[in-house]
């Protein structure tokens, strides 16, 4: 089963895993677009995930529902614990010890003076958003689930149209000849959803090496947030002329986020022996679908 199926990973992960597996899918609204066979809508602040849990029977979970916007997060904080946090203590009730259990996190559950954070590393969230998805790797670590969490910093697609996250606003700003300012401020180290997807499939088919246990799964190179805009562009051969540098510390009325989101991620390498890609191969992956869908 797959949770936030509406959203922009989940919506890959279902499509991505209907080859291999029977995949269950789940999100609050209802699906806009085609090629997933059994959905249902579930709002996981509900109080009883039995309905759930009944309905997909799952060997495995995917937990890729959060409210994913900082400035929500942290205007309804109850909504974010709700969701991003307490849904781990729900699932935990209602599913069997041995089913798997992946729960998508964050960078975010680090503060910003962490550089390359790795798994040993004190977590020190310092938005409602990182907090309540670090509440949700506690009651994980709390539980008797047989869970993974995995740590990651994700840029993609939406396959629902009428979503547009990160690359997309990049890529239609450009288009459109629109000005926007990139963060040159702010390091990670960005994953494609299609390259994490298929590390994703490798833990469930090796579980007991990645059983109870964190894994930062992300990119292997680091690059501010303008470079990463600037790179794409010039991939897509679209201008990049209107892109301009930013600076997060000009944003006082922003969300915290941290200036630095990079993650260590050799734990992961070293335990599947599979490489994570370097910034050359996402912004590839990238345009790749981007080339796809014209
Ligand atoms: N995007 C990033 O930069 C990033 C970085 C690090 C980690 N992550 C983590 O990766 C995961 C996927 O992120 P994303 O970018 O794909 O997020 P997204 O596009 O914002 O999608 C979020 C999904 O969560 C669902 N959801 C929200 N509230 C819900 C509720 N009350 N009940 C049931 N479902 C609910 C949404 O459903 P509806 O749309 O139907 O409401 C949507 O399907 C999240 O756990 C996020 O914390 C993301």
């Amino acid at each position: 089963m797959i949770t936030g199926a509406t959203g922009m990973f989940g919506a890959t992960l279902s499509k991505y895993f209907q080859d291999n597996f029977e995949v269950f899918a789940t999100g609050t609204k209802d699906l806009n677009f085609d090629g997933i066979k059994n959905f249902m809508a579930f709002d996981l602040s509900s109080s009883d995930y039995s309905k759930l849990i009944e309905w997909s029977k799952p060997d495995t979970i995917i937990h890729a529902a959060a409210l994913t916007n900082g400035n929500y997060c942290e205007q309804n904080p109850e909504q974010a614990f709700a969701i991003n946090g307490i849904s781990l203590q729900k699932f935990c009730k209602a599913i069997p010890e041995q089913t798997q259990l992946i729960y998508i996190s964050t960078d975010a559950v680090f503060s910003n003076d962490k550089h390359l954070a790795n798994e040993t590393d004190c977590v020190h969230p310092e938005s409602v958003y990182g907090k309540a998805k670090e509440l949700g790797e506690f009651f994980l670590r709390h539980s008797n689930c047989d869970y993974t969490i995995v740590r990651t910093t994700i840029v993609g697609k939406n396959l629902n149209k009428n979503k547009q996250g990160f690359v997309e606003w990049i890529v239609n700003s450009s288009s459109a000849g629109s000005e926007i300012s990139l963060f040159d401020d702010v390091l990670f180290t960005p994953i494609s959803i299609w390259n994490l997807a298929e590390h994703l499939e490798y833990i469930i088919n090796n579980p007991t090496a990645f059983s109870r246990k964190t894994f930062h799964v992300a990119g292997r190179e680091i690059c501010t947030k303008y470079q990463f805009g600037i790179t794409l562009l010039k991939s897509l051969n679209l201008p990049t002329g209107l892109v301009k540098r930013g600076k997060i510390t000009d944003f006082e009325d922003r969300a915290k986020r941290s200036t630095d989101q990079t993650l260590d991620c050799k734990r992961f390498e070293e335990v599947s022996q599979r490489q994570l890609p370097t910034l050359k191969q996402t912004i590839q992956e990238l345009k790749d679908h981007y080339d796809e869908a014209n």
